[in-house]
């Protein structure tokens, strides 16, 4: 079997008139973490959605684990955990509840929901918040539940839309350390405005830039191949890079 777990080929989406995402080509082999960055608008949300089949291609083709995304959604699906952007979903639940929920729909029986349940909880310390209704915790703990509906069927390949949003310092840590972690046997697909995280987490970036990829590669090279006139100013030499290639 390949072990590149996500491409993604010629993928184009607009949303009327305007276009949101243009011919991207994206692969993220097992064992990888890459990082999408760009501004706010760029298309990174987009390309997420369409990688989980939350909406569908104009243009292109994913795989995910081997199965295309359009022709066999099911399996596609099962193959990935997916942290949307913003909130989670039934925010009426309560924590544990909303974990069994998650893990019987992606089909986990009672022994395994107990199982799963019980390891995502303690890897996001999630035990003091299991009886409380989702709407009513902070911003990082929600962060927190889905990360940890994501986690739930062990999924091979997972997509992170900003997941350190929100998180306090040492929830920021514990989260790099458990990417890390995960991604000894998965393929990770994240975006962040963090570009400190990049650094420290992600092997290989990619910055796109109105719905274009503009760089990529190491975050070492994307410093090495920003333009030198533009690397001065605020910031890290990644931050500097950054707007190198986003500006105009
Ligand atoms: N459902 C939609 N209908 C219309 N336009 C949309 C829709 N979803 C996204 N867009 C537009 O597509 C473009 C890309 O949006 P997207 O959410 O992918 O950006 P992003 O890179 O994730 O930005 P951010 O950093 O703010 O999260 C934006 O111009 C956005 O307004
Ligand atoms: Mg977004």
């Amino acid at each position: 079997m390949s072990d590149v777990l996500i491409t993604m080929h010629g993928v184009s989406k607009s949303f009327g008139s305007l276009c949101a995402l243009d011919g991207l080509d994206l692969s993220v082999s097992r064992g990888e973490i890459v990082g999408i960055l760009g501004a706010n608008g760029a298309g990174k949300s987009t390309a997420m959605r369409l990688a989980v089949g939350y909406l569908a291609v104009d243009r292109g083709t994913i795989r995910l684990a081997g199965y295309d995304v359009a022709r066999n959604a099911l399996a596609a699906r099962r193959s990935v955990g997916y942290l949307p952007e913003g909130m989670p979903l039934w925010g009426e639940m309560r924590v544990g509840a909303f974990l069994s929920s998650v893990a019987e729909l992606r089909g986990l029986n009672r022994v395994a929901r107990g199982i799963a349940i019980e390891r995502v909880v303690q890897a996001l310390s999630l035990g003091e918040v299991i009886e409380r209704t989702i709407d009513r915790l902070s911003k990082g703990y929600r962060r927190r539940v889905g990360l940890a509906q994501a986690l739930l069927h062990d999924p091979e390949v997972l997509i992170l839309d900003e997941p350190s949003d929100g998180l306090d310092p040492n929830q920021k840590h514990v989260l790099r350390k458990m990417v890390r972690d995960l991604s000894k046997r998965k393929s990770i697909l994240l975006s962040t405005h963090a570009l400190d995280e990049v650094e420290a987490l992600c092997d290989r970036a990619v910055v796109l830039h109105r719905g274009r990829i503009v760089a990529g590669g190491t975050p070492r090279s994307l410093v090495e191949n920003a333009s030198k006139k533009a690397l001065k100013g605020e910031g890290t030499a990644l931050e500097q890079a950054f707007r190198s290639y986003t500006m105009g």
